[in-house]
């Protein structure tokens, strides 16, 4: 097996191939005038399994067009096999369609990489698992929220998790259950057509609780910001918060600091500045080694 980072593994790749003893290297890429990408392959890979890394994290376009023509070149190169790990799968949140009109670009990503020539894939934590069927080879979805969470309690004290959304509040209590903390969520509701946020239920009482506001990504930081507020005005004290995506959007990172969280607490599934990054490269390097031998 030869895991090769593409353009954008933030040192996961090198560090699952040491866990798995596997060997690694990287393409050599560079941006044309034009804005471009341009990839070259200097290794041997004829015969080979190989593991290509890729995170979609920023340049989303980019990143996926690189994952493609990444595929292409060791297909050409003769490698054995071509799998995937997906750090973080931009598009995932549109797994389905909300309006008329709209595209399920999920499935428009996770074709692509099929048609390519990929025949297995792995993502640390898609949107949502069931997606991932939009892959026609195998699949699997890599859980690392609890290794993210447990970090960031340690680090914190945090006493309660608050999931800032009913839809991730089944993994939240989870992850609580298991670390011995309390927990709670509110119940968030977005408009459709202006991204607009607002509350359905609230969270119970809070009074000189240091809390630890937990979700699976952190894209414009509305979620957090809305979630810390709403602890606040219930009596916590101390809020931190932890993703397992930190994609932080033009302002983000601000945005939550302004409205007093501590540390942001994430994966190094993204290459995220001024935040806390918690290695998850040993629990995606156990899914992943019985995954690939299969
Ligand atoms: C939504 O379903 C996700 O779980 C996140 O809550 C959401 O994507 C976070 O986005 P933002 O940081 O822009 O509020």
């Amino acid at each position: 097996m030869i895991v090769i980072g593409v353009t954008a593994d933030y040192g996961l790749g090198s560090r699952i191939a040491e866990h798995m003893g596997a060997k690694y290297c990287r393409f050599f890429s560079k941006v044309f005038p034009d804005g471009e990408s341009y990839l070259r392959l200097d290794e041997n890979v004829r015969g080979e399994d190989v593991l290509l890394v890729q995170s979609m994290a920023e340049q989303q376009d980019k990143r996926f067009t690189e994952m493609l023509m990444a595929i292409d070149a060791i297909a050409e190169a003769h490698a054995n096999n071509i799998y995937g790990l997906i750090p973080y799968m931009a598009y995932a949140r549109q797994d389905r369609r909300f309006l008329d009109g709209e595209p399920i670009s999920a499935r428009s990503v996770l074709g692509a990489l099929h048609n390519a020539g990929m025949s297995k894939l792995a993502v640390i934590e898609p949107h949502k698992e069931e997606e991932l069927s939009y892959f026609k080879g195998k699949s699997i979805a890599i859980d690392v929220m609890k290794k993210v969470v447990r970090g960031a309690v340690e680090k914190t004290g945090a006493e309660t998790l608050v999931a800032p959304d009913s839809g991730v509040s089944g993994r939240v209590k989870g992850v609580a259950e298991e670390l011995g903390v309390g927990w709670d969520y509110l119940e968030k509701k977005r408009d459709r057509n202006n991204g607009s946020l607002s509350i359905g239920k609230g969270l119970g009482d809070l009074s000189g609780k240091k809390i630890l506001v937990v979700d699976d990504m952190i894209s414009t930081g509305g979620t957090i910001v809305q979630a810390s507020g709403e602890a606040l005005s219930k009596g916590a004290v101390g809020i931190n918060a932890a993703a397992v995506h930190l994609i932080l959007a033009d302002g983000a990172y601000g945005r939550i600091k302004n409205a007093g969280v501590g540390n942001i607490f994430g994966s190094n599934s993204t290459g995220s500045k001024g935040c806390e990054m918690i290695d998850v490269s040993e629990d995606v390097a156990a899914a992943l080694s019985p995954f690939l031998v299969d």
